[in-house]
């Protein structure tokens, strides 16, 4: 079994009937959605709420009930992925593109899982480019800035075509190899304008399963 399986079913265990579940999105996630639909199909009963148009997609095809997120009051446990985790379970995220989503789910919930295959814990974040989401109007400008501050902005682009978030956004990834101070960086970047928000997820991960060679890991927070 692939590892990031491994980490993604293994996730499903702290499911309880019951629970309005946030679903993230990615493809170790997948695999903790399709194991939802598989228990959902012999009886469990909760209410998912999707972090973007893919895991919208994803869970309908499985018969996954879904609620928007402006209709529950919290939610109980949110699982999802990341790119890279470190051993303080501070992480990066946005790899697919859904970081707004994700995070507004994540600040909704009361747990947050994210299940990883062994590859994306680090010593430091930094070395997978950190997506930030920018509003399209003005979006030269602030890749302009993030060069002066040495932040190394690439737009991401897929068929000559920026690439649209679900919130109609565009994404720029620092490449900037090390992040040293994660929490500054973060603060200067919720500082600026036309930033929608930024992939560092810093203090949201209570538990991390890692998948590995000799199966799964857990890590608490
Ligand atoms: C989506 O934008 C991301 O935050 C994903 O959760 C993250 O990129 C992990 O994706 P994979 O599980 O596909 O690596």
């Amino acid at each position: 079994m692939l590892k990031k399986q491994l980490a993604g079913e293994k996730a499903v265990e702290f499911i309880e009937d019951g629970m309005v579940i946030g679903l993230g999105s990615g493809s170790t996630v997948f695999y903790t959605i399709q194991k939802i639909g598989e228990l959902v199909g012999q009886g469990l009963r909760i209410q998912g709420v999707s972090t973007s148009r893919e895991t919208t997609l994803l869970a309908q095809s499985l018969n996954i009930p879904l609620v928007s997120i402006d209709s529950v009051n919290e939610i109980d446990l949110t699982i999802d992925g990341a790119d890279e985790v470190d051993r303080n379970l501070q992480g990066i995220k946005g790899g697919g593109g859904a970081l707004l989503y994700e995070k507004i789910v994540a600040s909704a919930s009361r747990k947050i899982i994210w299940v990883v295959d062994a590859s994306k814990m680090v010593e430091s974040l930094g070395k997978f480019p950190l997506p930030i989401e920018v509003v399209p109007f003005g979006h030269k400008q602030v890749i302009k800035k993030m060069e002066l501050e040495d932040c190394q902005p690439i737009l991401r682009v897929k068929n000559g075509s920026p690439v649209q978030t679900d919130g109609g956004h565009y994404i720029v990834d620092l490449h900037m190899n090390k992040i040293e101070h994660p929490q500054k960086l973060e603060e200067k970047l919720q500082n600026k304008t036309g930033i929608v928000e930024n992939g560092l997820f810093l203090n949201y991960a209570h538990q991390v399963i890692i998948g590995g060679q000799e199966g799964v890991k857990i890590k608490t927070r």
